[in-house]
């Protein structure tokens, strides 16, 4: 029987009732990490057939326990169980950031592919993952959930997750559902503020938020949640034109629409909708099929299609996609194929997803200064190792690993004992709180059962300074590990300063006057202020919140087993006065000539040496323990014509003295035309890894697609246009250091669209 044939026979059989039960998704509670709100009597109306789908479910036999209710029901449709698996399911691996720093999209597949295997393994269908919101807002906690400030690098992650997370297919045992979140445009906050609304034009929307949305649609990504903002004015879950109309119509999208926790009820407070029924009814006719915890789809459908206020043919239009999603996952052919892969315990945190966490850490870490050079470290001597998330496993996988177990977590100090060996003497001292504010350290454990991430020390900040100190003195370096709590980026966290909090600060003051060679190691989920660390340490690296095997990757680093490959994707800012931040913005009509930087960042109290696009560093900016040296940058030809191809080439040497890789940066520069375009976009990157003396020449090939812009009108608009005239071509190691090419590129005179868009139309 084809998909079609099953789905008209067994939608032909169900009642309004029953097909309504289908676009419930609810959540038995218990560990959810956002919800206020959690749903009751669960099991009864899943007998009752009064739910369709159920996530959060922490534990096989629970979901076992679902499915055969479920398969009581008249009709015996079988659950879809579904699963926040961001980063990793039981193995943790750094975070989504993180990953996008390692500009690696083939390390990102493999760790997705990981998480399915896992989640699978415990019954999970479908994951809410990946997370695809554009970020250039580092108040925005959610930065630590994102890709990053770049389209293009989001546009890589997004299509690799779903690859990881489908394999093969989706009806495979070990395969999940992807989904897609947060259409769109989440990550563009008023202020950085949660749940805050975004203004924006059309073009820019399409340009900038949609382009990691449409690399996943493309890979083959089943499922797409709502964001819980507004765009221009109108909620998400109500916003008919984007749902509706661009994801479903022009985009030709055919999967599942989640909505975000409670969303469909938000719509009341989003004031765009009076009551649960408005609120059901706009929701459902803007395109969203799954409610989400609010419950109002089964509480007031029906009497909206008695009323003749909705027509059935939605509620069907919605149960249909429902079902699908159900018979692709293969749940019709056999409910338990996921549950019954067991025993789930052998496929957990096992030897090689151990492995590749730990790998993942040296692939995700930054290392933004290196004097000396410092690092790696010897391995041998005295090493005094402080700060308060130097011996911690609570944090250390940062936001969002709803099935991480602390237990599981190798702390720093004993990853760094274990492969450092007896040659290595560790003194340790905590030297301070993450946080001394009790209220802050409140809120920062606001999801931690007993194990708290913030704990404030009986021992007064000064008597943990000096005991720092005291180790420190008389050590033949100092690794201090420092930054935030992993609440402290994440769902509701956004920051209004965005440096380390104050009794950090003066603990790494305390140490750089100690003597010792001072590390710095940042934990952190998003962009933070750093350059006054910068100053000060002789090495600083940020590691994000490095996962499961945090303790054993960031020792190979330090030690020089690995060597620290991420890049940064994202500026770090000077000062989150200059916010929002990325390095692709338009030009001004007053670019930077003379010697002021004044009139270069707009800024009178920004100091030379500092730019209003980031702050010391760049984005893509980040060092090795070798150095590179770059060639000239070629292009096989200087004039290229409708439809035709440019392939651009750079030889890379490794001019060090170890095997180390380079991240080769491609970014073009658009010729003038009716719209001004960000000074520099980056469309190809390639990570390089070369022996001492060796030398690669890296090649790279673009078309007229990696041209194009927007030139829609309208949000449903998806018209692109690559603009004829000369293109700079941009090769280098990050968005500063750049060496170009300029090209004379003549477009074709249709509008563009990418190749791989679904929408093509
Ligand atoms: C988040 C989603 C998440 C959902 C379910 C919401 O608060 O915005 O990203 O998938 O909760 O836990």
């Amino acid at each position: 029987m084809t998909e079609t044939e099953f789905l008209d026979d067994l939608l032909a059989r169900m009642t309004l009732a029953e097909k309504i039960g289908q676009l419930n998704l609810v959540t038995p509670g218990g560990d959810t990490a956002t919800g206020a709100v959690v749903n009751t009597g669960v099991a009864d109306k899943v007998r009752a057939g009064r739910i369709g789908s159920v996530f959060g479910v922490k534990s096989l036999a629970a979901v076992r326990g679902f499915q055969d209710l479920a398969l009581q029901s008249r009709l015996r449709i079988p659950l879809m169980f579904a699963e926040d698996v961001i980063h990793g399911h039981r193995t943790i691996f750094p975070l989504p950031i993180a990953l996008a720093a390692a500009f690696d999209p083939a390390l990102v597949r493999r760790t997705a592919r990981v998480a399915a295997d896992e989640a699978s393994a415990c019954g999970i269908d479908q994951v809410y993952a990946p997370m695809v919101d554009v970020c250039r807002d580092p108040r925005w906690g959610r930065i630590a959930e994102s890709p990053g400030e770049d389209p293009y690098l989001a546009s890589r992650y997004a299509a690799a997750m779903v690859e990881g997370l489908q394999g093969e297919g989706i009806d495979r045992p070990d395969s999940v559902m992807a989904c897609l979140k947060h259409f769109v445009a989440y990550g563009a906050p008023l202020g950085g503020r949660d749940y805050a609304g975004a203004d924006m034009s059309p073009a820019r929307l399409h340009d900038v938020y949609l382009p990691p949305f449409r690399a996943g649609l493309a890979a083959g990504a089943g499922s797409v949640m709502a964001g819980f903002n507004t765009l221009n004015g109108v909620p998400m879950h109500a916003h008919r034109r984007l749902l509706a109309g661009l994801l479903r119509e022009r985009l030709r999208f055919d999967g599942l629409v989640v909505a975000d926790y409670t969303g469909v009820a938000e719509l009341m407070a989003h004031r765009v909708a009076e009551t649960g029924a408005d609120a059901a009814r706009t929701a459902l006719e803007a395109g969203v099929d799954l409610d989400m915890v609010s419950e109002l789809f089964v509480a007031t459908l029906a009497a909206e299609v008695r009323a003749g206020r909705v027509a059935e043919a939605d509620v069907d239009g919605a149960c249909r996609r429902v079902l699908a999603a159900k018979w692709r996952l293969g749940l019709f052919a056999d409910p338990f194929r996921r549950i019954d892969r067991a025993p789930a315990g052998d496929r957990l945190l096992t030897r090689a997803n151990r492995r590749l966490a730990r790998k993942a850490v040296a692939e995700t870490c930054v290392l933004l200064k290196n004097a000396g050079p410092v690092l790696p470290l010897s391995g041998r001597g005295v090493l005094a190792l402080v700060g308060p998330l130097a011996d911690d496993r609570v944090n250390m996988s940062g936001t969002w690993a709803v099935n991480n177990r602390p237990a599981d977590v190798v702390p720093i100090r004993a990853g760094l004992a274990a492969v450092a060996g007896p040659g290595l003497a560790i003194r340790h001292a905590k030297g301070c709180n993450i946080v001394d504010d009790p209220v802050l350290a409140a809120r920062l454990n606001v999801h931690d059962g007993h194990e708290k991430s913030v704990t404030i020390d009986d021992r007064t900040p000064e008597r943990m300074i000096e005991e720092a100190v005291a180790v420190a003195r008389g050590a033949d370096v100092v690794v201090a590990v420092v930054g935030e709590a992993k609440e402290y980026s994440g769902e509701s966290s956004s920051r209004v300063d965005l440096r380390l909090p104050a009794g950090q600060r003066r603990l790494l003051e305390a140490l750089r006057a100690a003597g010792p060679p001072l590390v710095v190691v940042v934990m952190t989920g998003r962009p933070l202020i750093l350059h006054e660390e910068a100053a000060l340490a002789d090495a600083l690296m940020i590691a994000w919140f490095p996962g499961t095997e945090a303790g054993h990757g960031l020792a190979d680093v330090l030690i020089g087993e690995a060597e620290p490959s991420g890049r940064l994707p994202v500026s770090l800012p000077f000062h989150e006065g200059q916010i929002p931040v990325a390095y692709a913005e338009p030009p001004t009509g007053r670019p930077f000539r003379g010697r002021f930087e004044k009139f270069r960042t707009g800024y009178v109290d920004m100091p030379d040496g500092f730019s209003h696009d980031g702050g010391v560093h760049p984005f893509g900016f980040g060092l090795s323990y070798t150095r590179f040296a770059y060639g000239t940058v070629r292009t096989d030809r200087l004039s290229v014509s409708p439809g035709g191809r440019l392939r651009v080439e750079v030889p890379l040497r490794n001019v060090g003295s170890r095997t180390g890789s380079d991240v080769v940066q491609l970014y073009v520069q658009a010729p003038a035309g009716p719209v001004s375009r960000p000074v520099l976009e980056l469309k190809r990157f390639a990570k390089v890894t070369l022996r001492p003396e060796e030398e690669r020449l890296v090649v790279f090939e673009l078309t007229e697609d990696d041209l194009a812009a927007s030139t829609a009108e309208t949000i449903e608009d998806t018209g692109r246009r690559a603009q004829s005239g000369l293109w700079r071509i941009y090769v280098g190691p990050n968005a500063r250091a750049l060496d170009s090419v300029t090209v004379d590129w003549r477009t074709g005179p249709a509008p563009a669209l990418p190749a791989d868009a679904p929408g093509r139309s």
